[in-house]
């Protein structure tokens, strides 16, 4: 039985105080003592200190929205996998589409990340899925099989991995993929990890859902046999939402 996992991606929102602010509502909403699935916050870098001495010792994890392929140096702009890690991150998430729609992310970039993130002992969640343009055109199934080939390339152990799936068309636009449509994607990646890693490997992956999930579709999408959670975006932001999509798959 694989553990579902919720994360909001607060994406570019948030000061630190008002960060503070959430975190603080998320962990009072919560109530101490939860464990019905796995939950993560990612806030911005700059707010991820203050975050996470906040959600210390709740069931709420922290999580990067990036990081980079290199250890230090003359990148400016950017944040290290080692750094991230330092800040108290237990995971990280690579190849979100807003990184390949709008900072020039690659297959190959997002691959070079996801290496240099499990080297620092950090949990990844690899982002894949096609946009309208390549789901009307046909070619939905190639390009999110080659995002999570090129994207795992040269990794032996996926453990340490869960997937999201998130059709670009569905991402803050409030146009959710039917469980259906999502359900179908999510088994072809299942399918797809079991011809790189095995059934085994396969079966235990996670896969989670994400593209305007709320509280009032979070149950049924959670409910397919191949939906392990969701990375929520714009309902994260609000504490009583996130908590409702979190109980919806606990
Ligand atoms: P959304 O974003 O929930 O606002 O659609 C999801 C995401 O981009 O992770």
């Amino acid at each position: 039985m694989r553990r579902k996992i919720v994360v909001g991606n607060w994406k570019m929102n948030n000061t630190i105080t008002e960060s503070a602010a959430l975190a603080t509502a998320i962990v009072g909403e919560l109530g101490a003592g939860f464990s019905g699935c796995e939950v993560g916050i990612a806030p911005t870098f700059i707010a991820l200190q203050e975050a996470g001495s906040i959600i210390e010792g709740s069931a709420v994890q922290l999580v990067a929205q990036n990081c980079h392929y290199e250890n230090d140096g003359a990148f400016t702009g950017e944040v290290s996998a080692r750094m991230v890690k330092a800040a108290g991150c237990s995971y990280v998430i690579i190849g979100h589409s807003e990184r390949r729609q709008f900072f020039g992310e690659t297959n190959a970039t997002v691959n070079l990340r996801v290496k240099k993130a499990l080297s620092e002992g950090l949990k990844v969640i690899l982002c894949v899925g096609e946009t309208l343009g390549e789901r009307e055109s046909g070619i939905m199934a190639s390009v999110v099989t080659t995002q999570v080939r090129e994207g795992l390339a040269g990794v032996s152990d996926i453990t340490e991995i869960v997937v999201a799936y998130e059709p670009v068309w569905a991402i803050g636009t409030g146009k959710t993929a039917s469980s259906a449509q999502a359900e179908e994607v999510h088994l072809l990646i299942r399918t797809t990890i079991a011809e790189l890693y095995g059934q085994k490997a396969a079966s235990h992956l996670r896969i989670q859902y994400g593209g305007s999930v709320k509280p009032s579709n979070a149950v049924e999408l959670f409910a397919m046999p191949n939906i392990d959670g969701g990375l929520i975006g714009g309902a994260a932001l609000n504490a009583a939402d996130f908590v409702a999509i979190i109980r919806a798959a606990s």
